[in-house]
């Protein structure tokens, strides 16, 4: 299972422990007093991920474990593990490869994080790239799930060149992005035919406040109220390009956020880079992916 990285923080207290310290001393406190905390807690962070690369930020995050999982272990949090999550997004995906016709085709996933979610996508594709920023988790999951079928690379999907294929998932990861990070990694989905993107939402569409911006990190804009609204600026998606395929609870977001919602979009952009996408350069993919 997973390596111990030279960098990995040695935690002397047991995670169970220390969950249970935090929980009592949360409770003692009032709740107005933990939010004043967690949002000057939020500040500092921000102020330190901004002088740092995503590379950095991510990958401090996995080695502290931050998202979960004992020292040593890669955790990418709640949305990887929890079965009222999970299940109903791949039970979606297969749905929709069924509907779409891409069952078979050519799958990239960017952010792809631990594999936990990933791994259920095998059987719908012929190929599956899983594209992370953190290097120690790359090579962890190429060691581990690589064969001929599947692999890992190493990329910034904001500024690296991205793999080709048919679908892509981005699952969880804009919502830790700044919307700058955000507006370059959608111009770069345009090579995919069928991209999905899922997110987590606040609660109360009521107070949203739109694409509150924040450095790349392990937060999310749930916690100002906020979230990634890809129809709105300065994303501004075509509506008619965006359809909601899955909306299930959220994760819990701890004592200062309501545990919202986490929302899968198919976003199928109109146009790739080069022109639009036909039926006969799809029935050419088909083709080489069943090797025919
Ligand atoms: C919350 S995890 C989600 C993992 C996976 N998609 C899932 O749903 O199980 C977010 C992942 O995005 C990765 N990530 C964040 N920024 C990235 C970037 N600029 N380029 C590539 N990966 C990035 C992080 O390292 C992390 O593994």
């Amino acid at each position: 299972m997973p390596s111990r990285g030279p960098n990995f923080h040695q935690n002397t207290r047991t995670p169970e422990l220390t969950k249970t310290m935090r929980q009592v001393l949360r409770s003692l406190i009032p709740s107005f007093a933990m939010k004043l905390y967690i949002d000057k807690r939020r500040r500092d962070m921000h102020r330190g991920n901004s002088l740092k690369t995503a590379e950095a930020v991510f990958t401090e995050i996995y080695a502290n474990n931050r998202w979960g999982g004992r020292p040593g272990e890669f955790n990418s949090g709640l949305g990887t593990t929890e079965t009222q999550t999970v299940s109903p997004y791949v039970n979606t995906i297969a749905a929709q490869a069924t509907i779409e016709g891409f069952q078979g085709l050519r799958f990239v996933d960017l952010g792809c994080g631990d594999f936990k979610v990933g791994q259920w996508l095998l059987p719908l594709c012929s190929t599956y790239v899983g594209i992370d920023v953190v290097g120690p988790l790359v090579e962890r999951n190429q060691a581990v799930f690589g064969n001929e079928r599947v692999r890992f690379i190493r990329r910034d999907i904001a500024t690296d060149e991205l793999p080709d294929g048919d679908v892509c998932f981005v699952r969880q990861v804009l919502q830790h992005l700044s919307n700058a990070q955000i507006v370059a990694i959608l111009a770069r989905l345009k090579k995919y035919r069928w991209v999905f993107i899922t997110e987590h939402y606040p609660d109360d569409e009521a107070a949203v406040i739109w694409n509150v911006d924040k450095p790349h990190g392990s937060d999310i804009r749930a916690y100002d109220s906020s979230g990634v609204y890809l129809t709105r600026a300065p994303f501004n998606l075509p509506p008619e390009e965006l359809t909601t395929v899955l909306t299930v609870p959220g994760t819990s977001l701890g004592a200062s956020a309501g545990a919202g919602v986490i929302r899968t979009f198919l976003y199928r952009p109109s146009q790739d880079g080069n022109g639009t996408f036909t039926e006969s350069r799809l029935e050419a993919e088909r083709a080489v992916c069943s090797g025919s």
